[in-house]
């Protein structure tokens, strides 16, 4: 099946109010593909006011994490009850900043996953291996962990339904060195081939596999054209103008 192509922006812990009503503003007037999906995640602080400033049907706001408990003394953290409250319905999740800098592990991002899409919350599942164990030649092994460790969690059709996987080669991101054609379709059709031996042939068919690392406005299209890439999960370049040449990179 032809799978709706779909884009990430991860803003990171980037942006002012007046930064990010600009950077909606922006993709408000642009030309855009309108049967891309679009979900920008600015920070927590400013999910409403980018919730407020979009005027497209096919642009969501999502938050870049959400707590896997429902309520109670977790300081810092927000609800997927919260999200809803102020009609947020999608988050990223297992981002590899925050396995590597707050710890995260396989499992506590898979409880995350599943108290997300219980609550009615999408979810971008974001994985992705080290540049020492690509170079070990563990690549798949790392990224099968982290799915088993997911579908350990979800259960059946209708909870994948709620899940978009971005592959992030952690090496790739922030450093300008995007993953070759190559390399990301290669993780990208390993990542279905576990999703159908796993889960279903339904599942990999339907659930749409983005690429993050280094993604921009020149080299998304050679990109797009593969296969198994489905879209992007993009940081730095989200916050620029070249966003939308990104959003329009299937056409
Ligand atoms: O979540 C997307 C992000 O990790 C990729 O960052 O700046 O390399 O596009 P960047």
């Amino acid at each position: 099946m032809a799978r709706r192509f779909f884009v990430g922006g991860n803003f990171k812990m980037n942006g002012t109010k007046e930064s990010i009503k600009a950077i909606v503003n922006n993709l408000n007037e642009a030309k855009t593909d309108g049967d891309v999906e679009v979900v920008i995640a600015p920070p927590a602080l400013y999910l409403e006011v980018a919730r407020d400033e979009v005027d497209k049907f096919n642009i969501k706001v999502a938050a870049q994490n959400v707590s896997d408990k429902p309520n109670g003394a977790y300081t810092g953290e927000i609800s997927v009850a919260q999200l809803k409250d102020i009609d947020i319905r999608w988050t990223i999740l297992g981002h590899s900043e925050r396995r590597t800098l707050l710890g995260e592990t396989d499992e506590v991002v898979a409880a995350k996953t599943k108290a997300a899409v219980d609550g009615g919350i999408s979810v971008i599942w974001c994985c992705g291996e080290s540049l020492q164990e690509r170079e070990a030649g563990n690549t798949v092994a790392v990224v099968e962990k982290q799915l088993a460790a997911l579908a350990a969690k979800l259960s059946g059709e209708d909870d994948w339904k709620k899940i978009v996987i971005a592959y992030e080669p952690i090496w790739a991101i922030g450093t300008g060195k995007v993953a070759t054609v190559q390399q990301a379709q290669e993780v990208h059709e390993a990542i279905r081939k576990w999703l159908a031996k796993n889960v279903s042939e339904k599942v990999a068919d339907e659930t749409r596999i983005l690429y993050g690392g280094s993604v921009n406005g020149k080299n998304c299209k050679d990109l797009a054209k593969e296969k198994d890439i489905d879209g992007f999960l993009v940081g730095g370049a989200s916050l620029k103008p070249e966003f939308v040449d990104i959003i329009n990179s299937n056409l």
